[in-house]
């Protein structure tokens, strides 16, 4: 099976769950805007890799899962972008969703975002046990102990001076959270003992920081056909970044160091636990600049 493949079947559910749900018209239209735009979809990737690494089957309901973590996501971008925050014009190749619909109604899409997949996960046709696990993980991942507490850091982090730590504990919680829930997701789904787990944990948060390092690289490498967003935007608002405190050459040195960790916590995992890497491995590999 080829990403793909897996890429409609993530966005098959998405679409499955806003036909049979029945918001306001015009609230369905500004959500679908911002998920539909295309986003690399990367997060539900490696949780739907992951389950496939332990040897299960994918079926409708690992893609519901999957679809939880990018309709979150997709409401930290809308958040992310408004005025207040980063004020961003572009996103995914297109106008945000402010520019479109305007503050208030987006505000309400990535309102709706962040609450709609736990009725997704609360409908997941899986043991009720794996279910409350995952709403444990996700929730962790989001609210006020991973994405928003570190996107409040960020914002504080344009008003006064860090250090590395700061940066460090700033990146894990905006970006890092996130990106770690799919590895820990993935393993609750296999029904994985609890050391497997925590290794998958920590993965995740490799793979999480590195992520965000690479985005701050692409903000000042990349052009806006590769990104759809504004280049050059961290720089603007002084933002912590590992460019700011390592350069670009040291931020591109702590991408490898990071996804070096990851790749080798993989090939730990693989002596003790039946898992096929191969396909986890090659979107490790997709995250070197
Ligand atoms: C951008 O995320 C914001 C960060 C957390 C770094 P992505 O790079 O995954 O954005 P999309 O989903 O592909 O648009
Ligand atoms: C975004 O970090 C993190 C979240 C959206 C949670 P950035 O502000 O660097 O993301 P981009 O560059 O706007 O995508
Ligand atoms: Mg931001
Ligand atoms: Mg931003
Ligand atoms: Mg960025």
């Amino acid at each position: 099976m080829d990403n793909k493949e897996l890429l409609a079947g993530i966005d098959q559910a998405i679409k499955d769950f806003y036909a049979s749900t029945n918001p306001v018209n015009h609230l369905r239209e500004s959500i679908l805007y911002s998920v539909d735009a295309g986003g690399k979809r990367i997060r539900p990737l490696f949780f739907l890799r992951t389950v496939q690494a332990f040897g299960l089957t994918l079926t409708e309901e690992h893609y519901k899962v999957a679809s939880t973590v990018e309709l979150i996501h997709t409401s930290s971008l809308i958040h992310d972008d408004l005025p207040a925050m980063d004020d961003d014009d572009y996103r995914r190749g297109r106008l945000t969703n402010h520019k479109v619909y305007g503050e208030a109604q987006a505000i309400l899409a990535g309102d709706v975002l962040l609450l709609d997949p736990y009725n997704i996960l609360a409908r997941t046709k899986i043991p009720s046990q794996q279910i409350v696990s995952l709403v444990l993980e996700l929730s962790l991942a989001s609210g006020s102990f991973g994405m928003v507490a570190g996107q409040v850091l960020d914002m504080d982090g344009e008003k006064r001076e860090l250090n590395l730590a700061d940066l460090k504990a700033i990146h894990a919680l905006k970006t890092g959270k996130m990106l770690t829930f799919p590895f820990v997701a993935g393993g609750i789904v296999a029904g994985v003992s609890k050391e497997v787990l925590e290794q998958l944990r920590s993965l995740g948060e490799h793979v999480g920081l590195a992520f965000q390092i690479r985005d701050d690289i692409k903000d000042v490498t990349a052009d806006f056909s590769e990104i759809g967003k504004t280049p050059g935007k961290d720089m603007v608002h002084d933002k912590a970044t590992y460019i700011k405190f390592y350069g670009l050459d040291g931020a591109k040195k702590a991408l490898s160091e990071e996804l070096n960790q990851a790749r080798l916590i993989v090939a730990n995992l693989t002596e003790s636990v039946d898992l096929d890497p191969v396909n986890l491995l090659e979107l490790i590999d997709q995250l070197e600049v």
